[in-house]
């Protein structure tokens, strides 16, 4: 029998990781299976519980489970605690093992796929919910010169930047705070563009040069990323890189093989213009 994977999320249907994983598969030559499960909103753990009874080795975690997932966790890894959040499942007998791939596969998708290097780059976080929580230390982790993080509720950027503050000195605040600052990246962790909702950005906040990236993505140009062209980016990304890369960082957490990614990423882009 094949080994069983999954992925649970509320809703669930629409998701493209069964086929990026089917993808990995074949290309790897892994004996896999990865479903798309529906968990009750109230019913993640029993979920999680059936999947492990029918021999499931592995989960992704997707919204609204990925907090969920980190408290049932038995074991963490250092990236997953620092996210608070958990997107991959290891398991392993009795023990729940918890990772986090959602910051590698950010970090990999700018630095690999679109060549931009972080190191010393002035970068800007917009939003302060668990999207931008989870990126922040593998942000860090690649040495830029500086990270703000800027979110419409200004004290939760305020007290995420002091979560993180044992890293690095970060900046965290309101939208109109950044006005006079410019940024080599800036990062849209909001969910403002799932309202189709425009973010209040100052003019001038990027730099010559800069990549506006937008960890959301859809069939046309995001919002963000309107604004951002609009504004002077010299480059615009939306987040399909990302959810790629992601994927292929839990395929080799389960697996310990890598898959390449190209293929898998242009296909999906195919499809989502088509
Ligand atoms: P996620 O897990 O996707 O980060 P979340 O924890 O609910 O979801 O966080 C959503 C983020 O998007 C928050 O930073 C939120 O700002 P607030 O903290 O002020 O609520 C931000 N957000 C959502 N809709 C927004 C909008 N229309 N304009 C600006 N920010 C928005």
């Amino acid at each position: 029998m094949s080994d069983l994977y999954c992925v649970f999320g509320n809703p669930i249907a629409h998701s493209k990781s069964p086929a990026i994983h089917a993808a990995f598969a074949v290309q790897t030559a892994q004996d896999l299976r990865y479903e798309a499960r529906l968990a009750a909103v109230d019913g993640f753990g029993q979920a999680i519980a059936e999947f492990v009874a029918a021999g499931g080795k592995g989960a992704n975690v997707t919204v609204p489970f990925k907090e969920e997932a980190y408290r049932l966790a038995t074991r963490l890894s250092d990236r997953a605690a620092r996210a608070g959040a958990v997107n991959t499942l290891v398991f392993d007998g009795p023990e729940v093992f918890g990772d986090n791939t959602d910051g590698a596969g950010l970090v990999r998708d700018i630095t690999n796929n679109l060549g931009f290097s972080l190191v010393g780059k002035r970068i800007l976080l917009l939003g302060a919910g668990g999207a931008s929580r989870g990126v922040i230390a593998p942000l860090l982790a690649e040495k830029p010169a500086s990270l703000i993080i800027a979110n419409r509720s200004a004290d939760k950027a305020v007290a995420l930047a002091q979560a993180f503050a044992d890293m690095a000195p970060l900046g965290g605040g309101s939208f109109a705070e950044t006005a006079g600052k410019s940024f080599d990246l800036v990062i849209n962790a909001t969910s403002a563009s799932l309202s189709g909702a425009s973010l209040p950005l100052p003019p001038g906040i990027f730099a010559p040069g800069s990549l506006a990236y937008d960890m959301m993505y859809g069939k046309g140009e995001t919002p963000f990323l309107t604004l951002a062209r609009q504004q002077g980016a010299a480059r615009c990304a939306d987040g399909l890189g990302m959810l790629v890369e992601q994927a292929a960082e839990a395929f080799f957490v389960w697996r310990g093989i890598r898959p390449g990614t190209a293929q898998v990423l242009a296909e999906l882009r195919a499809k989502l213009v088509a």
